[in-house]
């Protein structure tokens, strides 16, 4: 049986209200919090910055799992981890030299994760997959909540899957975007371990609920 991670994203949280959204979660069962950051350059919207992260660190002993959806990570991944960051996840998209930045984000003690979006072959991380802790496949194009799951993605997620596999490491396989109670069957039959769900989870009338209603489908 597969060790299935829950990561409600915040993005989707009533944001006057972190505090307690983020406790909602905890108690409600959840593993992760997903904290999407986002510069309006490498996607057309703008996210949590590092301050914030500081500030909802201390209301959480939940593994802060942020998504550097941003152009230059590297400038500000040190910044995340003093904030309290442990996993940071930048995309293959922003940098030339993926290796020297998951070397980087190792070096301040924290792991390290790798995102690809919806058009790029997964199988451009493969010379650099057994240096990662986590490698995030994006459902929908980066930028927004609220979107619908790209099930065009199941084959990525399972040719993930089977890099994975094939190197016999321990790494977390993500999937973001558009994953509900409902359709949790698709990335988790497909190697899926760790599910970011932002409108499922805080949309719910129920988040304790619904965290188990996903946990469930997805075993
Ligand atoms: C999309 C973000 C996601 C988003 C997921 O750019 O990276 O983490 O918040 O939200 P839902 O689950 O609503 O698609
Ligand atoms: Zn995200």
């Amino acid at each position: 049986m597969k060790n299935i991670k829950i990561a409600p994203s915040i993005l989707a949280a009533d944001a006057a209200n972190l505090g307690e959204e983020l406790k909602k979660i905890e108690v409600g069962g959840a593993d992760y919090v997903h904290v999407d950051v986002m510069d309006g350059h490498f996607v057309p919207n703008m996210g949590f910055s590092p301050d914030i992260t500081k500030m909802l660190r201390k209301h959480s002993n939940l593994v802060f799992d942020v998504h550097l959806m941003i152009s230059e990570p590297m400038k500000y991944i040190e910044t995340f981890v003093k904030a309290g960051a442990d996993i940071v996840t930048f995309h293959h998209e922003a940098v030339e030299n993926p290796a020297k930045v998951i070397d980087y984000i190792h070096s301040l003690g924290v792991k390290a994760g790798v995102s690809v979006k919806p058009g790029t072959d997964v199988a451009v991380v493969e010379p650099y997959l057994e240096k990662l802790d986590l490698l995030l496949i994006m459902t929908v194009e980066p930028g927004f909540g609220g979107q619908s799951y790209i099930e065009a993605m199941n084959d990525k997620i399972k040719k993930a899957r089977t890099m994975i596999d094939a190197l016999g490491k321990d790494i977390d396989l993500e999937v973001d975007g558009g994953v509900t109670a409902k359709n949790i069957g698709m990335p988790a039959g497909s190697g899926a371990n760790v599910m970011v769900a932002g409108s499922a989870v805080f949309k719910a009338e129920d988040i304790p609920a619904v965290i188990a209603e996903m946990r469930a489908a997805a075993k």
